[in-house]
């Protein structure tokens, strides 16, 4: 089972990504924990480009291929072979992250952006995405005060933050089946919770449990 986690910066993915995958493993099942950009060799060289604040120039095309090159080497050398393992991957962001950020944040052509990703990922979509939704007034402040790597795209007005948090709810609305929005402002044991209890609730209702 491929899941995936989405949502603004200062959401707190990272944190919950870890303490979920933490708890499948305690149920039994392997799991494959990654992160985006990033999680292979080449993929962290590619993001400390992404990331650099210096970059103040980068090109909005440049910045998708470098996100999208990330993404295909993760695909190839940790998603798929970990799939086919019969493995559960629960990713921190994927291709989501782009049309949300470069597409609505950006005002980059969503069906462009589509035909990029589908070649980056051959075609490799989520099973399931939670988007852990927060307004970005309380997630740049969350990442403030967590002292957080402060990235290029932390940069950004309030407004393309606005941007971002508004194509996420749309993406989750066009795949209901796919999305499910979790409120991401309460405390971490709560949404942890909650994505058990909805993780659990998908296994008994029908969805596929991961392969043990
Ligand atoms: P994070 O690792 O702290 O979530 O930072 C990743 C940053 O990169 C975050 O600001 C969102 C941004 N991003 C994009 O703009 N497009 C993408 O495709 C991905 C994966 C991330």
């Amino acid at each position: 089972m491929f899941i995936t986690l989405e949502g603004p910066d200062g959401s707190g993915k990272t944190t919950q990504a870890r303490l979920l995958a933490g708890w499948l493993q305690e149920q039994g099942y392997p799991v494959v924990l990654a992160r985006e950009p990033g999680g292979t060799a080449i993929g962290e060289r590619i993001r400390e480009v992404l990331h650099d604040p210096t970059h103040t120039g980068m090109a909005p095309w440049a910045e998708v291929f470098l996100y999208c090159a990330a993404r295909a080497q993760l695909v190839a050398e940790v998603i798929r072979p970990a799939l086919a393992a019969g493995q559960t991957v629960l990713c921190d962001r994927y291709a989501d992250s782009t049309l949300a950020y470069q597409g609505y944040g950006r005002g980059l052509d969503l069906e462009a952006l589509q035909r990029v990703l589908s070649l980056a990922t051959g075609g490799l979509t989520p099973d399931l995405t939670f988007c852990l939704d927060i307004s970005p007034e309380e997630g740049l402040a969350r990442r403030q005060r967590g002292g957080e790597e402060w990235n290029r795209l932390d940069r950004e007005t309030v407004e393309f933050h606005r941007r971002v948090r508004a194509g996420y709810l749309e993406l989750a609305g066009r795949e209901p089946r796919r999305w499910i929005v979790v409120d991401a402002a309460r405390p971490v044991e709560a949404v942890q919770a909650d994505l058990r209890a909805l993780l659990r609730a998908r296994w008994t209702g029908g969805g596929a449990p991961p392969a043990l």
